[in-house]
């Protein structure tokens, strides 16, 4: 054989009896068969045996496994970012004529997903009042396909009665998702309050470190797995194997981390709630949060993402200024990872509240809680008084 046929039909093998702790990174597109009669092209190779990279190469497997295991799910699907995990819930549940609430806190790229792509594709997507709970039953029409949850909400943190929207949707036949991200998958157990299909943007928690984009959509029963699958493979959702294998060794140290999280986020929160520039604090585990109860029964605990909101007579300059005058806090839109973020919300809509310019979503990262508050307080004394 020629040299450069050898190079590519090589024989040529490392033993195959390296058992690395760490997961190891399988690179790779096309997966070869040993004989035609075991061809398969089936998106489920976890359960069908291995037919092409896009449906995830063993490293992606092994974290849908692990997400899976830890959120109590039947099954779950690795995609390549959150948006892209809420994507897929809505085409598995949703076809032209379909009907589908989503809560007014939701996170914005899922309402303007709902306004855009899918009116355009014949969907009608309703927004709702977070804390409805039960009294959702009375917006559920004929053609409801799906409900969504997200709690506590996006930036007003809104907590939800999970169960009391459940059991109506369940009631009348609609399927339940929930966007877990708040939780990491762990302060609130999706599936035990009736979930049927949980997403997560493991961008935040799990990956860690603001170096990853990656989702999950994990599935209560074969029921809901069977409806996510195909719309998996047509969306084509593939991910990177480097990815998922900087997200397993983020989920090695994700307790660790949710541990300090909460510490040092509630000593900043508690700290603002003192302050006299600040009118409210909306983090899940004060009163002042809308759905404080609801938290307090069904969550086992909160993680470092919360608002503030600036007292009437604070201006929208003086609130930007505060957040530019920031040393440790960097200014970035997304959370969880290890460094401290604030970022104002010009314009969040809530229907009857006015939060334009006043409401700052602030992140607590690794830093020490006490030199976040010096770095607060000393730009909120600048800005502020
Ligand atoms: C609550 C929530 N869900 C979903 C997403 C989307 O995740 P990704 O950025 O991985 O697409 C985000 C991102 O900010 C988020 O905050």
């Amino acid at each position: 054989m020629d040299w450069r046929t050898k190079i590519l039909s090589s024989k040529a093998r490392a033993r195959r009896d390296y058992q690395s702790l760490a997961t190891p990174v399988y690179r790779g597109s096309t997966v070869v068969f040993d004989n035609q009669t075991s061809v398969n092209d089936g998106w489920d190779q976890a359960e069908n045996g291995y037919s092409y990279g896009l449906y995830g190469t063993p490293t992606a497997l092994e974290l849908a496994a692990r997400i899976a295991e830890i959120e109590n799910a039947h099954r779950t699907l690795i995609v390549p970012g959150g948006q892209a995990a809420i994507a897929l819930v809505y085409f598995a549940y949703c076809v032209s004529g379909s009907h589908a609430l989503v809560p007014h806190s939701a996170y914005g790229p899922n309402k303007e997903m709902a306004e855009g792509m899918l009116k355009g594709l014949g969907i009608d997507v309703e927004p709702y009042d977070p804390l409805i709970g039960a009294d959702i039953s009375s917006i559920i029409r004929e053609n409801t396909a799906l409900i969504w949850c997200e709690s506590p909400g996006s930036v007003t943190m809104e907590v939800q009665d999970i169960p009391a929207i459940v059991k109506a949707a369940h009631d009348k036949g609609v399927a339940v998702a929930l966007d877990n991200t708040y939780s990491a998958g762990v302060m609130f157990d999706a599936f035990a309050h009736g979930i049927d299909v949980s997403m997560q943007a493991l961008t935040k928690y799990v990956g860690g470190h603001s170096d990853l984009l990656l989702g999950s959509v994990s599935a209560r029963d074969e029921k809901a797995f069977e409806s996510l699958g195909p719309v998996y493979r047509q969306l084509g959702l593939a991910v990177s194997p480097d990815d998922c294998s900087l997200a397993l060794r983020g989920l090695q140290t994700l307790a660790v981390r949710l541990e300090q999280f909460e510490k040092s986020t509630l000593e900043v929160a508690n700290w603002l709630d003192q302050h006299s520039a600040i009118k409210s604090v909306f983090h899940p585990a004060f009163p002042s949060c809308p759905g404080h109860e609801y938290w307090k029964r069904d969550f086992t605990g909160s993680t470092s993402v919360f608002s503030i909101l600036f007292q009437d007579s604070a201006t929208p300059e003086q609130v930007e200024s505060f957040v530019n005058e920031l040393e440790i806090f960097k200014i970035g839109l997304s959370w969880g990872g290890v460094n401290s973020l604030a970022v104002v919300y010009p314009d969040v809509i809530r229907p009857g509240k006015d939060y334009a310019g006043k409401l700052v979503r602030l992140n607590v990262g690794l830093e020490q809680a006490d030199d976040l508050i010096a770095d607060l307080e000393k730009s909120l004394k600048s800005n502020l008084g």
